[in-house]
């Protein structure tokens, strides 16, 4: 059954990140698999939806120098905290994807892990990735493909610290 999107609001999202904040999974393999389709990570670079900051802190390791800026924005504080003291060097913003606080052409690349699931207008945040992006930036957008064969097992592996109702892609509706 589809999920009603109406009964979930930005705070459920914000206080259901904010409880799990120290609980969230992170698969090395899976961040690693996914940096590799980028092999130039330069400039401004901007992960929204940031989260604990696993995925920034690999690309400020595999850009290096080429790296002007790192930013990060998200709507829970304590994941913010967490990416701070990973990398203390990056610009953090509590905010919201769909309305983000940034300048026009402001950026080299925007790269949104896992996040889709969670916009309430997938519309609005697309409008400001391209609004915040420079003219030969690119964008990189991931989350599970709910045609994968081990789907299932995904599912049921999270559901106990999924904080908020969420919804899938398949490849077809992502492209
Ligand atoms: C599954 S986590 C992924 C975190 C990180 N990108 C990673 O892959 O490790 C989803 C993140 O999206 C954030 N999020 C969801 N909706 C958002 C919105 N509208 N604006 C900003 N952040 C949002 C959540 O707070 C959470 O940190």
């Amino acid at each position: 059954m589809p999920i009603d999107r109406s009964i979930v609001t930005k705070k459920d999202i914000e206080a259901g990140y904010d409880a799990i904040a120290g609980k969230m999974y992170v698969s090395e393999e899976y961040y690693n698999d996914m940096l590799a389709i980028e092999k130039d990570f330069h400039g401004d670079i901007l992960e929204a939806g940031v989260g604990q900051g696993t995925v920034l802190k690999k690309i400020s390791e595999r850009g290096g120098h080429h790296i002007k800026s790192l930013t990060g924005i998200d709507l829970s504080s304590r994941l913010l905290e967490m990416t701070k003291k990973i990398l203390p060097q990056a610009m953090l913003v509590k905010g919201d994807v769909e309305i983000m606080p940034f300048l026009d052409n402001s950026f080299d690349l925007v790269i949104m892990v896992g996040v889709f699931p969670y916009l309430l207008d997938i519309d609005k945040a697309l409008a400001e990735v391209k609004r915040v992006l420079r003219s030969n930036g690119k964008f990189i957008v991931t989350v599970p493909n709910r045609k994968w064969l081990l789907f299932k097992n995904y599912i049921k592996s999270r559901k106990n610290i999924q904080p908020v109702d969420d919804r899938f892609f398949d490849f077809k509706e992502m492209k």
